[in-house]
């Protein structure tokens, strides 16, 4: 499986494969892969003749205070994992490459990037908005793949391909769980022991408050039950744990239409998200 470093390189490809007349997927990741990133890939080999990763802990993502520098990075072993699963091709490009001196373009995608995420990451957003419209203009696959396990940012991506009719299809897929419920992450590595059995709490109590709320209790009163629960199981904070409109993310005071059940807490030196479907019965 090539590693492709030049966005020159990533295009003939591509190029190559579509003047073959085969489809190209195309899953974005930062790398530290795990079986989410894979299940991604394995969807985009269902999608499409050829799946291309791409692997870049991208910068302008990461706010001052954040974990850029400690952010988990493993090349070898991600290329290994992707050639095992029949990927075709690994891009890999470096920070000069993607952001070369004089860059000067964000993409911002309004409404949706403000609140949960976003009102505790600013600019957060629009780091990945630019980076995944670079990824999509760079490699120009015909679908991308991308985790329901970041909803907001699934939701961000999808309006960002629609206002800026990209020519790629968006496509979004299931979170993937450990065998106690916590949503694989590469962030799940900061966990020590203690911690990492602290961690399901989070979707637990996400779960019981969505079968509660689709048995018609109250939003409000379920949203701090439910906060309080994953406090009282040992997390530090909750930034977020809110029933929002599952296509706006607009606030749903009442589950008069499909919801989803989104959190943000702090586990030792992780942040982990979750992030769960609600409708009403
Ligand atoms: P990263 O966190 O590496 O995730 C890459 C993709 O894998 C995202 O679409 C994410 O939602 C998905 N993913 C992560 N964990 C998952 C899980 N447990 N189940 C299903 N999918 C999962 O998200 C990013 O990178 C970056 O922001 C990126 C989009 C690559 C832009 O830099």
């Amino acid at each position: 499986m090539p590693i492709l470093r030049s966005v020159a390189a990533l295009r003939s490809v591509v190029d190559a494969w579509h003047d073959a007349g085969l489809r190209v997927a195309l899953v974005p990741t930062m790398g530290a892969l795990h079986d989410g990133h894979m299940t991604l890939v394995g969807r985009g080999l269902q999608l499409a003749d050829r799946v291309i990763a791409s692997v870049f802990v991208n910068p302008t993502q990461f706010g001052p205070n954040e974990d850029f520098a400690a952010y988990p990075r493993r090349e070898a072993g991600d290329a290994e994992l992707l050639a095992g699963a029949g990927a075709h091709a690994l891009y890999a490009p470096t920070v000069d490459e993607m952001y070369p001196d004089g860059f000067a373009t964000t993409v911002g995608v309004s409404g949706l990037s403000e609140g949960l995420c976003g009102a505790f990451r600013p600019g957060h957003f629009a780091g990945v908005a630019t980076v995944v419209a670079k990824l999509l203009l760079q490699a120009r696959p015909d679908v991308a793949l991308f985790g329901e396990k970041d909803y907001q940012q699934l939701q961000v991506i999808r309006r960002m391909v629609r206002d800026l009719d990209i020519p790629a299809a968006v496509v979004g897929v299931p979170t993937v769980r450990e065998a106690d419920g916590l949503a694989m992450s590469s962030r799940n590595a900061y966990l020590t022991p203690v911690e990492r059995a602290i961690a399901p709490a989070l979707f637990r109590a996400l779960t019981e408050a969505a079968a509660r709320l689709a048995a018609g209790a109250p939003v409000a009163e379920q949203e701090e039950r439910a906060r309080v629960a994953v406090l009282a199981a040992g997390f530090a904070s909750v930034d977020y744990l809110e029933l929002r409109d599952a296509d706006s993310l607009a606030r749903l005071d009442r589950l008069d239409r499909p919801g989803r059940l989104l959190a943000a807490a702090r586990l030792g030196k992780a942040r982990l998200l979750d992030n769960i479907a609600v409708s009403p019965r």
